[in-house]
């Protein structure tokens, strides 16, 4: 088991390309069984994440091909029909072969998700979307059984915008007869890049960004080269990084408008930030962070809950008292019992966290226990007096790539070790 090394205090100074976005890329790359043709997915992240959907696609019997960051996936020979249950639970977002694979095949079979163990995280809205769409599905013993005739457009009104239903919807949506309309769709990033991807292969799909998306059938796709935008979740913890080193940073390759709430918190605590032309973001921290009234995590355009974890970590040494409130995920502070070994002095109640600053962090063990609570402690250790050791990394190697080369071209005291040692 490989573990990060950190020793503490050295400040984050310099520049750092952001990887192209893990959340866009993954149904990107599931949408690219619908076309049945060729799909080159550039500026994709080599992350688990995406290792793991590769693993997917070929089980399925598509041909993938990684070079450096760009992915071709030929889905011509795609014939399986069911999803191997192993690469299921290895990755929540692998649900989002649903859609896809309900269109291309008219059957599929499966089971629930695995991913990061951030709360309930049930999948009845992309069940029951699917199924205003025409297919139906049965549920028994761990196995989820779809099958239609035909995929029929039709009217879909979410409960809540789920990114993942939405997207599940607008991928069975592009191959079925006469036109749906999604209400209350996510309005994240990732769905306009769905949208502008799908678009691109010859799909009819319109409203991305706003709550209503519109999708007119079509009967085929072609082929496709499509090039995926920054990360704004990883541009947001780099940012987080600087921020609580006392740092200055420029990250670059990413869309300032994605990360506007994130870079309106960085603001309130005192950081001067500064959006250069297009893809270009500047931060300079002051010597001690201030704490910020309140921050809700909300759907986009509000604070993302993929941002949660590393505000609260730099909020754990600003000068004050800051309440979070986690509103979309009910088990996303399992973090904080780690940064509470390293001297972090925060208190849950129901979905809010009470952090109040500390002047500094203690280095320790602490143990990664999912994907971005694991960025955080990273990033307490960055601050921290003396040596910290994170384990569970692989958690944190599903989204970041080269994280600890990235950090260590910033100035961070950081290496990988091996435990087998
Ligand atoms: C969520 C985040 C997304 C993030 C991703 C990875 C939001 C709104 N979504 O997307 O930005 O990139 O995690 O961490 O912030 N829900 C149901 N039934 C369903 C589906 C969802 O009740 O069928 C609920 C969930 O329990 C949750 C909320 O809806 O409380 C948001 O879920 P959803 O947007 O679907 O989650 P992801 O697609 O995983």
């Amino acid at each position: 088991m490989s573990t990060y090394w950190i020793n503490g205090g050295k400040c984050l100074r310099g520049e750092v390309e952001i990887q192209g976005s893990k959340n866009a890329s993954l149904p990107i790359l599931a949408g690219s069984i619908l076309s049945g043709k060729k799909s080159v997915i550039e500026n994709c992240p080599i992350i688990r994440d995406t290792i793991v959907m590769k693993d997917l696609l070929e089980e399925l019997g598509c041909k993938v091909a990684i070079e450096e960051n760009c992915f071709t996936i030929d889905s011509s020979q795609c014939d399986k029909e069911e999803i191997p249950s192993e690469l299921m639970k290895e990755m929540r977002s692998s649900i989002i072969l649903m859609g896809a694979l309900l269109a291309r095949h008219k059957r599929l079979v499966l089971t629930y998700p695995g991913g990061c163990e951030i709360g309930a995280r049930p999948i009845d809205l992309h069940l029951n979307g699917l199924r205003k769409l025409g297919a139906e599905i049965t549920e028994s013993h761990g196995f989820i059984v779809c099958r239609t005739d035909r995929l029929t457009g039709c009217e879909i009104d979410l409960d809540f915008p789920s990114v993942g239903a939405t997207e599940n919807i607008m991928l069975a949506a592009v191959l079925a007869e006469g036109r749906t309309i999604i209400r209350n769709a996510a309005r994240e990033p990732e769905i306009v890049e769905l949208q502008n991807y799908l678009n691109s292969m010859g799909a009819k799909i319109s409203g991305a960004s706003s709550n209503l998306i519109k999708i007119d059938g079509v009967e085929h796709l072609q082929e496709t080269k499509y090039r995926v935008h920054g990360d704004r979740i990883v541009a947001g913890t780099y940012l987080c990084a600087a921020a609580i080193t006392g740092g200055e940073i420029t990250i670059k390759g990413v869309i300032p408008e994605y990360i506007r709430s994130t870079l309106h918190k960085l603001q309130e605590m005192n950081c001067v930030v500064k959006v250069i032309g297009e893809d270009s973001v500047y931060l300079k921290a002051p010597q001690r962070l201030r704490a910020v009234n309140t921050i809700k995590t909300m759907p986009f355009p509000g604070f993302p809950t993929d941002m949660q974890s590393q505000i609260v970590a730099a909020l754990s040494v600003a000068d004050g008292t800051s309440i979070v409130i986690e509103n979309i995920f009910e088990n996303r502070y399992k973090y904080i019992s780690e940064l509470t070994k390293m001297g972090a002095k925060i208190t849950i109640e129901g979905k809010t966290a009470i952090v109040k600053g500390t002047k500094k962090l203690l280095g320790a063990t602490v143990e990664a226990k999912d994907l971005r609570g694991g960025a955080a402690l990273v990033l307490a250790g960055l601050v921290a007096e003396g040596y910290t050791t994170v384990e569970g990394v692989t958690y944190i190697e599903r989204g970041y790539e080269n994280f600890v080369e990235n950090l260590r071209n910033l100035g961070a005291s950081i290496e990988i070790r091996d435990e087998r040692l």
